[in-house]
């Protein structure tokens, strides 16, 4: 079933730009976001979203704070299921709380869940596994339409988690009143796009099998961006450790000097996440920072960046998630390729399991 591809990983990696397709299918109709599944939720009653969840869910999390509040200007805050279950948390009816699984059986999420919905919090799952317990449990479901993922290192359900939850952030934008109709209808126009964003270009794989030879050894990967551009750093570090092994950390770009950089040397390789967004520059002086102490460094960005050692060009997209995307595409393409030189199971990675049902 893996079609000719090497690995399920893979094969779910190229899949992307389909099932994103699907997870948009029948949502949005003439300009506007349609999610029948929210009729019950009132709008006018909620000011405020949380959002909990674990591993790879909660870096798509992470990485929609950024459009709740810029889009539906809504606060929105998130955390970690196993962390907030024992925080003892202010629950407020006039938050929604929303959980993202692929499973829709991690325990520490489905007990979070429990934990809100007892409090009289209005509840809401972002999941891909219909009739799980997550969706048995919340007053509604937004499905991922992912389609199954046989891979442990989550993928394809990531990108469908993140296009749901930006679909998410226009319709509340909408129903709150709080989003402009011509931001919406570019969101819209970029949103529609991504599926193209998502195919993958062979040629760009190649080049990421041939530069991967490289970053095999060595004491460590920092992947640093900024804006939505660092849960996705969080991201691109988790999946390539999962399955290479290789020890990695995602950092906001701003935080290296807070430390993190004083491990900086030929032995740390850098991924920078550099669209060429208001914060090019920014980006640029901390990577070059990390050059300066000799850093080996492969950027991802659609403009050349002189001191890099390796550079993998993405286009320059009208929308920042268009960026996104693509980056997104190749921090898995890297992680992919680094653990099939190293020798490793890609599909089954040691210590892991699909579904984390213990706490
Ligand atoms: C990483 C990965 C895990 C899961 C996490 C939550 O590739 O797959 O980090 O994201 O265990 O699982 P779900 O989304 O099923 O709740």
């Amino acid at each position: 079933q893996k079609d000719g591809y090497r690995y399920f990983m893979e094969k779910e990696i190229y899949e992307q730009s389909v099932v994103v397709g699907e997870t948009l299918m029948g949502r949005i109709k003439e300009n506007r976001v349609i999610l029948d599944e929210l009729c019950g939720f009132d709008f006018s009653r909620i000011d405020a979203i949380k959002i909990c969840a674990c591993g790879t869910s909660y870096h798509a999390a992470l990485s929609a704070s950024y459009m709740f509040e810029r889009l539906s200007k809504i606060r929105c805050n998130v955390e970690i299921a196993s962390e907030f279950r024992y925080k003892e948390p202010l629950l407020d009816p006039k938050t929604l709380f929303i959980v993202i699984s692929q499973s829709g059986e991690t325990a520490d999420t489905l007990e979070a869940l429990k934990m809100a919905k007892k409090s009289g919090m209005p509840t809401l799952a972002i999941c891909n596994v219909d009739n799980s317990s997550i969706v048995r449990t919340a007053d509604a479901t937004i499905l991922t339409r992912a389609g199954i993922e046989k891979g442990v290192a989550s993928t394809k359900a990531f990108a469908t988690q993140v296009v749901t939850l930006w679909l998410l952030s226009l319709f509340v934008g909408t129903a709150k009143n709080t989003l402009d109709e011509e931001i919406l209808k570019s969101e819209i126009r970029a949103l529609l796009h991504i599926p193209l964003v998502l195919k993958v270009n062979e040629a760009k794989h190649e080049k990421i099998r041939r530069l991967s030879k490289r970053y095999l050894h060595g004491h460590g990967f920092f992947f640093i961006g900024r804006d939505v551009f660092y849960p996705l750093a969080l991201e691109g570090a988790l999946k390539l450790k999962e399955i290479s092994y290789l020890h990695a950390e995602g950092y906001p770009a701003g935080e290296m000097k807070h430390g993190p950089i004083a491990l900086a040397d030929s032995e740390l390789f850098t991924i920078a996440l550099m669209p060429k967004n208001l914060l090019y520059d920014k980006m640029k002086s901390n990577v070059e920072e990390l050059g300066a102490r000799d850093s080996t460094l492969l950027v991802i960005s659609p403009e050349p960046f002189e001191l890099a050692d390796d550079f993998i060009k993405t286009q320059a997209h009208s929308h920042m998630m268009g960026e996104f995307f693509e980056m997104m595409l190749m921090t898995q393409l890297l992680a992919l390729e680094i653990s099939i030189r190293l020798g490793n199971d890609v599909d089954m990675p040691r210590n892991l399991a699909k579904s984390v049902t213990v706490e």
